[in-house]
């Protein structure tokens, strides 16, 4: 249950194209996060589907049946805002079963509905209370809980976890995660976070200036992004890209021959967990180190190649690094990434 078809979607404000030409497949009980940067059109995109928004152009389908025309409550599905959006006045309780109440359900099952989301969200001791005397996840948990007693065909997310600190952030999504698996309902989550987008997602969309540049797994993304921009979004710290020219089937950049490459390749990528020090005798590039950054786990070094190109590298956490001091690098030829003028994935 659950299945999500959309056809051409199109979406303008006065003259001013939005989302520019939308398709996407999502199937019943996937867990689907639509990703970008700020202004790139995600929560257009999940208002649109959730019916508050009219398309300019397109059709939505839930579950093979055209919606496109149906009001918000006609389609089905619940949506979780950032904002939470309670009823300050009325308890726990009360903020949860408001929607059933309004469409008339009875007393008992509205109570038995309540009950069963309190319970599964851990709400069950705080049904009595304001949302005031409540912290930021309990009133996130009270929203989504809200969302579970309408029993949707699909839950939409708006950045519900953004208003929380980091820490309560990753409990919330280990919540979602579960809550997922125990409702096996589908589940479209908008995020600017990548990390959350990576954790939580069976697909990912990522979007930029309201075009789809690219669907699939975390892995997939992670692994072969189609083009420079999944490339750099997805992963931190990000992929480093270095540009250069090909010749006699050599990519250079700033003068360091790195490794064959296609005649067409313009950009050469590779990730920070790819990268080695090395000797000097093995070396693919060599610089100096400008930043250490320090994390416990992990140390991350900023390393100048020329004036145009710093490098990311991971490094093992023993490692001394002083700023200043001259490296050499290398990595394996599989984890180079290639990119076309167009900026395409070779
Ligand atoms: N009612 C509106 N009238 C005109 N333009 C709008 C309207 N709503 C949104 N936009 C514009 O549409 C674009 C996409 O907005 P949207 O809110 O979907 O972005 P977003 O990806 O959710 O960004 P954020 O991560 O900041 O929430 C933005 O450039 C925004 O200014
Ligand atoms: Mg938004």
């Amino acid at each position: 249950m659950g299945a999500i078809q959309l056809q051409a979607i199109e979406k303008w404000y006065d003259q001013t194209p939005v989302i520019k030409g939308v398709d996407l497949q999502i199937n019943a009980g996937e867990f689907v996060v639509f990703v970008g940067p700020s202004g790139c059109g995600k929560s257009t995109l999940l208002r649109l589907i959730a019916g508050l928004e009219e398309s300019s152009r397109g059709r939505i389908f839930i579950e093979d049946r055209d919606v496109s025309a149906l009001p918000p409550s006609g389609r089905g599905l619940a949506m979780v805002f950032q904002s939470y959006a309670l009823y300050p006045h009325m308890d726990v309780r009360a903020n949860m079963g408001f929607s059933l109440k309004t469409a008339g359900v009875d007393a008992a099952t509205v109570r038995e509905k309540v009950e069963h989301a309190a319970r599964i969200l851990q709400l069950s001791a705080l049904l009595d209370r304001r949302p005031r005397d409540l912290s930021g996840g309990q009133r996130q948990r009270v929203a989504i809980g809200r969302a579970i007693v309408r029993d949707p065909t699909a839950f939409l997310f708006d950045e519900p976890l953004s208003n929380l600190d980091a820490s309560l952030r990753v409990g919330m999504r280990h919540e979602l995660a579960t809550l997922h698996h125990q409702l096996q309902r589908t589940m479209i989550y908008v995020t600017h976070d990548q990390v959350e987008a990576m954790t939580l997602a069976d697909r990912i969309v990522v979007l930029q200036s309201g075009l789809i540049e690219q669907v699939g797994s975390p892995r997939e993304l992670y692994e072969r992004p189609a083009n420079r921009f999944v490339a750099q979004f997805i992963g931190s710290p990000k992929m480093n890209l270095l540009d250069g020219t090909v010749r006699d089937g050599r990519f250079y950049c700033a003068e360091h021959a790195v490794l064959e490459a296609p005649a067409n390749a313009t950009a050469l990528g590779v990730r920070p967990e790819s990268l080695a020090l090395c000797a000097q005798s093995e070396s693919m590039l060599s610089g100096h180190v400008s930043v250490v950054e320090y994390l416990g786990s992990d140390v991350f070094a900023v390393i100048r190649v020329s004036d145009t190109c710093s490098l990311t590298v991971r490094c093992q956490r023993q490692i001394e690094l002083r700023v200043g001091e001259a490296v050499a690098m290398r990595f394996e030829r599989d984890a180079a990434h290639f990119f076309d003028e167009q900026g395409l994935r070779i």
